[in-house]
């Protein structure tokens, strides 16, 4: 191993310079690998963080869905400390992702149209990592499996999310579990099927929030599925906000109404009931 001398010729302190092979960070974090993915199809200076951006939210929608995951099958072997460790670090990717936003925020037309054709049909749309989000959400379509069919990893991925309990499944089960009033058709339900909202978990919710002191830990669970559904809420909002700016009312590169149609998608509530309760506590 070669060492350098410090300024103060006392010996060495540095970091090791010399390695067999490729160095132990690259080795871990594959840098060189992730640093040469990034390929704009345009000239235009701006499209670079664009396209950054765009791949940097694919990382956290990959975490998210890791740590959801993870609270799931703790729920569903009622380990609930380990669930909510998962999902109070997920609170936290949440605020980064939603942050990662800030170099997109304020795109004028013109700077969006500088890429925008070289774009083509391409559109975040057919991101599968976030529709395996929205299926742990409770937002289950099998049509939204359509765009991914000649890709067979990702097709079975996503259809493996589409029949598998959502997150808010796991946590009706553990509320089940626990002697709770949840409805049979609820607990047996098609889980390939968008969640519907059922006044009798209203009611549930609305019983565990009025006793704090008995329901501590349920009321903990809840609170943290709600910052959660807040977050995903502003994700969409600013998503929203950000296409309203960089192209008005033209429609998408995926072809849909464009503004219009994620105005549609931001008014929705993620775990319905946790906010509906709200009102009969
Ligand atoms: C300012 C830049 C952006 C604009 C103008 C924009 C525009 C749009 C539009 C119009 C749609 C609707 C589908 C379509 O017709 O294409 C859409 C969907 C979507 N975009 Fe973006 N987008 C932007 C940035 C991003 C970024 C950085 C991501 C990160 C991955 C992203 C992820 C998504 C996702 C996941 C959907 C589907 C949403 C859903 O299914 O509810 N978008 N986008």
């Amino acid at each position: 191993m070669s060492t350098i001398p410090d300024a103060s010729g006392a010996g060495s302190v540095d970091p090791n310079l010399d390695f067999a092979g490729t160095t132990p960070y690259e080795d871990y974090v594959q840098a060189d690998v992730l640093t040469h993915l990034q390929h704009p199809l345009s000239d235009d200076p701006g499209e670079m963080v664009f396209l950054v951006t765009t791949q940097v939210m694919e990382l956290w929608f990959t975490v998210i869905v890791h740590e959801w995951e993870t609270a799931s099958r703790a729920l569903r072997e009622d380990r609930l400390p380990v669930a909510m460790d998962a999902l109070k670090r997920s609170v936290r990717e949440l605020e980064a992702l939603n942050h990662s936003w800030r170099p997109l925020s304020q795109l004028t037309p013109a700077q969006f149209n500088a890429y925008r054709s070289a774009l083509g049909e391409g559109s975040g749309f057919q991101s599968a990592m976030y529709r395996r989000m929205e299926f742990l959400l409770g937002e289950k379509s099998a049509s939204m499996l359509v765009p991914h069919k000649a890709a067979p990893r990702v097709h079975a991925e996503l259809e493996k999310a589409l029949y598998q309990p959502s997150l808010y499944d796991e946590v009706l089960r553990l509320l089940a579990r626990r002697g709770l009033p949840i409805p049979q058709d609820v607990l047996d339900r098609d889980l390939s099927q968008k969640y519907e909202p059922s006044p009798v978990i209203e009611e549930t919710w609305a019983g565990i929030y009025a006793d704090q002191d008995q329901n501590g830990e349920l009321v903990r669970l809840g609170e943290a599925l709600t910052d959660i559904g807040e977050l995903v809420w502003r994700w969409r909002n600013d998503h929203l906000v950000a296409t309203r700016r960089a192209m008005g009312s033209k429609t998408g590169t995926g072809g849909s109404a464009g503004v219009a149609w994620l105005e549609k998608r931001a008014r929705k509530n993620v775990f319905p009931e946790l906010w509906t309760a709200r009102s009969h506590v």
